[in-house]
């Protein structure tokens, strides 16, 4: 404790020397603004201009203004955008929208640094993300390292930043409730990441709020399916709404070497091929999981040796209104490289809470003879349910913790299991022959206008997939990081 005090006393001690030592060289923004024509008024402090640190700004202005000389600093793509907005052709609504790994929010960071730079200092913004701390993981973090700290600094608690002395505010807004808290902004220009994945009255209230002369908004998205609401009310009426789509693929990403642009190509498949890599606005349709359906003894195992399994979990879906109880036991290979799918249980059949529990029971005290197993996640719809397993589990003493499973959002989920069988990190064993029929047979359902979702008309097996993907669904963002 004494030592933590004494260090930050001692780091507070080198900010303020460090602050009191260093002097301004260079004001970065009124050497943008000047070179795209603009003349920003200044009515008050133009922030914290002590520091000197500039991130990657004076290759940027560099390359902003030369022609010829900027290929180590932007992508061909990149260049091309920066000089449509230098020669007027940004509208009001700008989006980048199109392929992973494209280096669209790359660019639209420093785009939005360069179209402040451009606006008077008492005006105010807003960066909006699906939450403030996607917001921060995928944009703040990069704006700062390319503009500096001297240039861009925030506070995700207070929910503000300051951006070439120009006040922002920061926003979530990924639910309902999100439009209430920009109603009655003033708002000289938005910045929005993934918009596709914000609410939409929040995406209407947002254009509302943005009521100043020359207002803009810029964000990035990755194209969705052709009746999402960013298609069907904004991007097909760009005319009538002054809006800008510019189209960014992968290949446009000069930065990333050509085995590693192969690499993820083969992540993608079918409906996701198409929208992440190809950038195309494609509705889902056609089977799920192709890569399943085409060639499933890939994915089949007869058996496996337990040691590779270093611990497993356990989904559970309810069934009831034709539905089925389902029970899937996932393991994972040692350092999260793999999903092995172990034991399933499937019953289709209206049975008692009673017989349900001493199902569960059985089916954990199996996967408890072979495999070190902690914890049960169900569906979270049905709370009864789950406090009689929870009850059954401490009763039969299972040493297991019966959890509501997170059911984020399914098209992730999906993805995530495509996107394990394309790096060929998912396997099932044969006995498991419910699921693995699941995942031979699963189709869109291409009449769903609002949500991508597996066609479930009581025919198709969609139970076992949920308990697949409930079991997983904890450890799925660590493991996409990994794999
Ligand atoms: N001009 C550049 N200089 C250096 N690196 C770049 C540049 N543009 C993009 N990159 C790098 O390329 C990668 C992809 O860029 P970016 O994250 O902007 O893509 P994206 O289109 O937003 O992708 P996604 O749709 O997955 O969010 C990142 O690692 C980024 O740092
Ligand atoms: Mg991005």
């Amino acid at each position: 404790m004494i030592n933590f005090k004494r260090n930050s006393i001692k780091t507070l001690a080198e900010a303020f020397s460090k602050k009191n030592t260093v002097t301004i060289e260079r004001d970065y923004a009124s050497e943008f603004a000047a070179y795209f024509g603009a003349k920003p008024k200044r009515n008050f402090g133009s922030g914290d201009d002590d520091f000197n640190h500039y991130g990657k700004l004076d290759d940027i202005l560099r390359a902003v203004k030369s022609d010829t000389d900027f290929q180590d600093v932007f992508t061909p793509k990149q260049k091309e955008t920066i000089n449509m907005f230098r020669d007027g052709k940004f509208k009001r609504l700008n989006i980048l929208d199109g392929s992973v790994r494209s280096g669209k929010t790359y660019i639209s960071l420093i785009l939005w640094a360069l179209m402040i730079s451009t606006r008077d200092y008492d005006e105010r913004f807003i960066m909006v993300g699906r939450t403030i701390t996607t917001l921060k993981r995928n944009c703040l973090e990069l704006l700062q390292e390319l503009v500096g700290d001297a240039n861009f600094s925030y506070s995700t608690s207070r929910k503000e930043a300051e951006l070439f002395g120009r006040k922002i505010y920061l926003e979530g807004a990924d639910n309902v409730l999100s439009e209430d808290k920009i109603r009655g902004m003033t708002l000289a220009g938005a910045y929005c990441d993934e918009i596709t994945l914000l609410d939409e009255d929040f995406f209407r209230m947002l254009l509302s709020r943005l009521s100043v002369e020359g207002a803009f908004l810029l964000g990035t998205t990755n194209p969705d399916r052709p009746t999402h609401w960013l298609m069907r009310d904004y991007i097909k009426r760009s005319e009538e709404l002054d809006l800008l789509t510019i189209k960014y693929l992968i290949d446009d990403n000069t930065f990333l070497p050509s085995d590693y642009i192969e690499k993820i190509k083969k992540e993608y498949v079918g409906v996701f091929y198409e929208r992440f890599i190809l950038g195309r606005w494609k509705a889902a349709d056609g089977v799920v999981y192709p890569l399943f359906a085409n060639d499933s003894e890939k994915y089949i195992k007869d058996s496996i040796d337990p040691e590779i399994i270093q611990y497993a979990t356990i989904g559970i879906d309810f069934g009831g209104n034709g539905s089925a109880h389902a029970f899937i036991l996932n393991g994972f290979t040692k350092g999260f490289r793999e999903v092995i799918t172990l034991d399933e249980f499937y019953l289709k059949k209206e049975i008692s809470p009673e017989e349900l529990e001493s199902e569960f029971v059985k089916f954990v005290q199996r996967a408890k003879s072979t495999y070190r197993v902690y914890e049960v996640y169900c569906d979270s719809a049905e709370s009864t349910l789950i406090k009689g397993l929870a009850a059954a589990a401490s009763k039969a003493k299972l040493g297991v913790s019966v959890m509501k499973a997170k059911k984020g959002p399914i098209i992730n989920r999906i993805r995530f299991y495509n996107m394990l069988m394309s790096k060929g990190k998912y396997y099932v064993l044969r006995r498991c022959e419910n699921l693995i029929a699941a995942y031979k047979d699963a189709e869109w359902n291409s009449k769903s206008k609002d949500k991508d979702e597996r066609l479930d008309d009581g025919t198709f097996n969609i139970d076992s997939l949920d308990a697949c993907e409930y079991s997983t669904e904890p450890y799925m963002d660590e493991m996409i990081e990994r794999i």
